[in-house]
């Protein structure tokens, strides 16, 4: 089955890729030949999902531009929600730097909020929106866990370095030290995350018309 992943995100379409083979063919939006950013400027991860699936949707299915045989889009819209911050950096997770900034500028910013704070429970929040024929449903997955007090590990992307996700907290070493994110394999990441079971519930889904 043939799906238009509609992100401008490679860490994303790797990850979702990888968690979707060999079942579904994952295609990009250079794949259909879309070259613009898409627009994601509403006030909730929701909506930011439903814009983007929709920017696709539009413009491309709506218009008969897609020749092959594809079911339809999704986009994916993620926001890390940080207790002690009243949810925070939430739907401006990409931008809480300042709009033009790069993912450690935000880590920076995040560790520079929590300085001092006990409380250090957070959850990453992803929305993906899937539309067929028009049609738009919505697949949720959370992951819960904790903000560490600096980076550790180089694997992932975005906000990895600092999340410790609470599936592992007695870590594989046995100690009690917490693993982020970046220091798991790709393959162990998409088992857990939030983004795994969200594409999972999807993937069900599609399975199931
Ligand atoms: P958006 O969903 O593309 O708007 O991304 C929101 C922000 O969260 C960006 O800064 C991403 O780098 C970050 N982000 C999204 N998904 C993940 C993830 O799985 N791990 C770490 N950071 C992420």
């Amino acid at each position: 089955m043939k799906i238009v992943f509609a992100t401008n995100n490679n860490n994303k379409l790797r990850e979702i890729r990888q968690i979707l083979a060999p079942g579904f063919t994952v295609l990009s939006l250079a794949d259909i030949h879309c070259l613009e950013e898409l627009p994601e400027t509403s006030p909730t991860i929701e909506e930011n999902a439903t814009q983007k699936a929709r920017f696709v949707y539009e413009n491309f299915f709506k218009k008969n531009l897609i020749t092959e045989k594809i079911i339809g889009c999704f986009a994916d819209d993620t926001g890390l929600e940080i207790e002690a911050l009243d949810g925070r950096p939430g739907v401006f997770s990409a931008r809480y730097a300042g709009v033009k900034c790069i993912p450690e500028e935000n880590i920076e910013k995040v560790l520079g909020e929590m300085k001092g704070i006990i409380n250090r429970n957070a959850k990453f929040r992803c929305v993906l929106s899937l539309i067929i024929d028009g049609a738009e449903r919505q697949f949720e997955g959370v992951m819960e866990g904790k903000i560490l007090n600096q980076k550790q590990g180089t694997e992932g992307f975005g906000y990895d370095p600092i999340f410790a996700p609470k599936e592992n907290f007695s870590n594989r070493n046995g100690g009690e030290d917490l693993i982020s994110f970046a220091q798991m394999l790709p393959h162990e990441k998409n088992r857990i995350s939030h983004r795994g079971i969200a594409v999972n519930k999807l993937a069900a889904y599609l399975l199931s018309l």
